[in-house]
């Protein structure tokens, strides 16, 4: 199902993020827009994503304090996104702030980020966390659980444990995701990649792919290679 793959337009300007939402069509109907291209380009975008059939998901990467994180969700609610992002490590006030925000938008998920794929064990010592990125991550997920979210962002790695302790009704987003076909150069920053089948063997609901779609020699097939491997039976 082609909208559980989620392309990740992290381009410099909404005429580079929207060629490549042209060049892809009608199969792919879910993008994520993130700091870079929101702060480039602004909410516009956005809305005519959003206004052309497309399902966004905000990737906001929310962690302030609970009162500015509700408005941010209100405003991408008002925008027609389908989800947020949300820091888990914010707090359960933050989450639940978040989560009552986001209550007047019916389509509005919030998801709660747990530990960034570029991260691993070494990298948690240095700000003083969980020994491992599993346990911090199994940590953060229980409590963006507790909290209401709808779902939450790990890597695949982490995606399987997940699956086993989270409600079954919970989204578990996968980033860091390659393909076969396409060239290493976007895996130097991720320390805990996938490809899309092994991703959804892990228990992943969908999987945000960007370079390996958008830095192709022929997205479109990259795009139908990922949806073709993101099968869960
Ligand atoms: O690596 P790729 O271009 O597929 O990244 C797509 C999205 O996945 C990025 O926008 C980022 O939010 C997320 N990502 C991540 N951790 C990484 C690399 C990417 O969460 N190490």
């Amino acid at each position: 199902m082609s909208e559980l793959v989620i392309v990740a337009l992290d381009f410099e300007s909404s005429r580079e993020a929207l060629a490549l939402v042209t060049e892809l069509g009608a199969a792919a109907r879910s993008y994520k827009v993130g700091l870079q291209l929101l702060t480039e380009a602004g909410p516009e975008l956005v809305r005519e994503l959003v206004s052309s059939g497309k399902q966004v998901f905000l990737d906001l990467k929310l962690h302030e304090i609970p009162n500015s994180v509700a408005g941010a969700v209100t405003a991408a609610g008002k925008l027609g996104v389908s989800m947020v992002s949300v820091h888990a490590s914010a707090g359960s006030a933050v989450l639940r702030a978040a989560v009552e925000a986001a209550l007047p938008f019916p389509g509005l998920k919030i998801v709660a980020l747990t530990v960034i794929t570029s991260l691993c064990d070494k990298d948690l010592q240095e700000i003083g966390l969980e020994p491992s990125v599993q346990a911090q991550v199994l940590r953060l997920a229980h409590l963006a659980a507790d909290c209401g979210c709808h779902g939450v962002v790990a890597s695949a790695q982490e995606a399987e444990v997940l699956r086993g302790v989270l409600p079954s009704d919970m989204l578990v987003l996968t980033p860091g995701v390659q393909l076969k076909s396409a060239s290493s150069s976007s895996s130097s920053d991720q320390a805990r990649t996938a490809d899309p089948r092994a991703a959804a063997l892990a228990g992943a609901t969908h999987i945000v792919v960007g370079r390996a779609i958008t830095k192709a020699l022929d997205p479109r097939r990259a795009f139908a290679e990922a949806v073709a491997q993101f099968t869960h039976d």
